[in-house]
């Protein structure tokens, strides 16, 4: 729970957080020397949660930390319409309420349009609320849409917005220099999260969160009740993780980070992924090239969304049948209002054959209910 209790667990922590910021090419401000610094959450939905308090608190000049949201003009966040649900939950938590976060709309490749941010934030200045929190997400959930990070967080800084990223799933990626490309313009962002236990090879839970400012989070985040003093934490050489996060007692997560990548070194990690992305690439070309099925979203990673040209209700069917059979697993979701099959390459073990044998699977099935229409 504090330095104190367990020096090992939280410079361990520290260091491997360090590792992943040269690792990944993330801004040097997230780096613990700085005044930045990185903390294991337990999800992204916590990661959200703690940026939102965080910049809720710093846009009101840390008055909703001492007396709450009641006086306060009302506080307004933002997201896409494809943000995953906890920038939701973290609204409803801190106290914006469900409808004090802003869905921007999104465009043909389901990024958020950075004109329509703009629009929503000076209508809501009009209107006497006060923007203080954008988020943006690097491989949304449904498509792995990719938010461009730089004209958003430029907006946030010119309207003094905090700018969290949610990379939860793509963030991996970065650790290949070739698709750093997809997460330009970080170095504007207040805080950043992605999660080693999506596709990271780290078992779950294990969440990396970097703030470019700690101060702004420990100081929304600490109290300091007489039983945690100690003469550590009031050297003020130590960090004391409590602070950092919404829990006080915590798991030795980076333990297992270290683990992981001092096993696949970064080598490693880059074999696989650099694998999965071209497995996923070889899929797309392949629904490409058939005449059943389309493609939903673009492919620019692991994640490979498609639909058969016959409409809702045999997608429907085909992923009940093919998830039923027990050969694969897909998953679904709604893209432009339409049922849409997502065929996600992400584990150690999977291989071409793998692959090739799930669409060979689904070309099959797709075949067969075809012919009992
Ligand atoms: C983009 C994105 N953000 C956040 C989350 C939530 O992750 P967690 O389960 O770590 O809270 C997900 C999970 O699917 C996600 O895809």
């Amino acid at each position: 729970m504090l330095w104190a209790t367990s020096p090992a667990c939280t410079e361990l922590e520290t260091h491997v957080l360090d590792w992943l910021v040269e690792l990944l090419g993330l801004p040097e401000a997230f780096r613990s020397e700085g005044p930045g610094g990185g903390v294991i959450q337990d999800s992204a939905s916590s990661a959200a949660l703690c940026a939102l308090l965080a910049a809720r608190d710093r846009a009101s000049g840390w008055e909703t930390n001492r007396t709450g949201l009641a006086g306060s003009p009302p506080l307004v966040g933002y997201t896409s319409t494809q943000a995953h649900s906890s920038l939701e939950k973290a609204a409803m938590i801190a106290g914006l309420g469900r409808d004090g976060l802003r869905l921007v709309e999104v465009d043909g490749a389901f990024a958020m349009r950075p004109d329509r941010l703009e629009a929503a934030i000076a209508a809501d200045r009009a209107a006497g609320r006060i923007p203080c929190f954008v988020a943006a997400t690097v491989g949304t959930t449904s498509s792995t849409a990719i938010d461009p990070v730089r004209a958003i967080g430029e907006i946030a800084r010119r309207e003094g917005l905090w700018l969290h990223v949610d990379a939860a799933m793509g963030g991996t990626a970065a650790i290949c220099p070739e698709l750093r490309h997809l997460q330009d313009g970080l170095e504007l962002a207040d805080s950043y999260c992605f999660n080693p236990h999506k596709w990271m090879f780290t078992n779950f839970d294990c969440d990396a969160f970097w703030v470019a400012d700690r101060a702004a989070l420990v100081r929304t985040l600490s109290v300091l009740p007489e039983y945690l003093r100690n003469r550590a934490t009031e050297s003020g050489a130590v960090i004391d993780y409590r602070d950092w996060q919404v829990p006080l007692g915590r798991r030795f997560r980076a333990l297992k980070l270290w683990m992981v990548l001092r096993w696949y070194g970064a080598e490693g990690i880059r074999h696989h992924v650099r694998r999965h992305v071209a497995l996923a690439r070889e899929v797309a070309r392949r629904v490409q090239a058939s005449d059943r099925f389309e493609l939903a979203a673009p492919v620019p990673l692991n994640l490979v969304c498609f639909r058969h040209r016959a409409g809702d209700a045999f997608n429907e069917r085909l992923l009940e049948r093919l998830n039923g059979s027990g050969d694969l697993f897909l998953t679904h979701t709604r893209l432009a209002d339409r049922h849409t099959l997502r065929l996600a390459i992400g584990q150690t073990w999977t291989e071409a054959r793998h692959v090739e044998r799930a669409w060979g699977r689904i070309e099959e099935e797709a075949a067969r209910l075809e012919a009992e229409r």
